[in-house]
């Protein structure tokens, strides 16, 4: 047996609440502890579908025997979630027919105040990643019930979009994804911004080996990435990409690798911008958001941007009369 002062010293692990037991919740608890990146809190409304993931997952991780686990609770109970050092909520309704935008916007706002606020009840510490549609307006609102400094909230989507253009140019290549460096910006929806200028392959720009007709095919194919996925499921939307974004970004957080990833952070006069949650790179450490990158954009890009901010910003009073009494 190992003396004291040779046995290995085991840190804390640090703690993840994930909100919302459904597709993305699932894989992303899934993900963090195949990882064995933080102990997991997953928590739900319905009684019995957080206790049944948690149990299915604990009794996944025991079959890898290679090294020691982080642990998963699922409950219903937000005391169960207390110190954790992030939140991440995926809690949220998918449209359903005779929805408007703004009615899934009311919905899901309403999800979003109330679980973080009783998320964040027993984990003040805690930084904050949103991932439930619609993004920025629901990140925005999340912003505003947490009462944090704007560092400590952030909204997962740049990752994804920038992965989905990634994926689209390595097949289109021929060449492994991982060779390809694509950049997404702007709000997640419709208007978002693919940056070919700053999008290369193993550093040579993907316009010197793309034609343009052929990028821009990729380029809408990327802004309609998720309802693709819609369509061919029938039933909800992505949910393994979701996850493993978001994944990478609890990871720069908690490893404290301070990448420089797409998010939706909040701006203040960057880009010429202000008072919104939108997709922009951002260093991300331990802290939360470090620094956001302001890049040179065209006048295309910058206008693009201007028009995804425009759309975002017009669903923010809907989201925000959920805070009225
Ligand atoms: P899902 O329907 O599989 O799971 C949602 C879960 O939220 C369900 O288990 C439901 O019981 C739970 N929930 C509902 N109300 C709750 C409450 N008050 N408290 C606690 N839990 C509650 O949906 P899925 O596929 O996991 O997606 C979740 C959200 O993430 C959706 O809004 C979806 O549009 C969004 N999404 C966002 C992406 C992004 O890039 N930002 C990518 C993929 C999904
Ligand atoms: C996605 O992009 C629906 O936001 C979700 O897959």
């Amino acid at each position: 047996m190992a003396s004291p002062l040779t046995s290995p010293v085991r840190c804390q692990p640090s703690q993840v609440t994930v909100v919302g037991a459904g597709n993305v919740g699932s894989t992303l608890a899934q993900r963090l502890l195949e990882r064995n990146l933080a102990n997991v809190v997953l928590v739900d409304i319905v009684v019995g579908r957080p206790q049944g993931v948690a149990l299915d997952l604990a009794q996944a991780v025991g079959c890898d025997r290679t090294r020691p686990s982080c642990t998963i609770v699922g409950t219903n109970d937000y005391q169960d979630t207390a110190n954790s050092d992030l939140v991440v909520v995926t809690a949220g309704l998918p449209r359903r027919p005779g929805m408007s935008r703004d009615d899934l916007t009311q919905v899901n706002g309403k999800i979003v105040a109330d679980t973080l606020r009783q998320a964040l009840g027993r984990s003040p510490q805690a930084s904050v990643i949103v991932v439930t549609n619609p993004l920025d307006v629901m990140t925005y609102l999340a912003w505003k019930v947490s009462g944090l400094p704007s560092h400590r909230v952030m909204g997962m989507a740049g990752v994804l979009d920038s992965a989905r253009f990634q994926t689209l140019i390595a097949w289109e290549l021929g060449v492994p994804p991982q060779d390809v460096s694509a950049l997404v910006l702007g709000g997640h929806g419709d208007l978002m911004v693919p940056l070919p200028r700053y999008t290369t392959v193993s550093g040579i720009p993907v316009t010197d080996l793309v034609s343009a007709p052929r990028l821009q095919a990729l380029i809408e194919r990327t802004r309609n990435g998720g309802a693709e996925i819609v369509q061919l499921l029938k039933q909800g939307g992505a949910y393994y990409a979701p996850a493993a974004s978001v994944c990478v970004m609890v990871e720069s957080i908690l490893l404290n690798q301070r990448r420089i990833l797409p998010l939706a952070a909040h701006l203040t006069g960057q880009y010429g911008l202000d008072d919104l949650y939108l997709g922009v790179p951002c260093r991300l450490g331990r802290g939360g958001i470090e620094a956001i990158v302001e890049l040179t954009l065209t006048a295309e890009e910058q206008a693009a941007l201007a028009r995804s901010a425009a759309a975002v910003k017009e669903q923010l009073p809907p989201a925000l009369a959920v805070l009225v009494p």
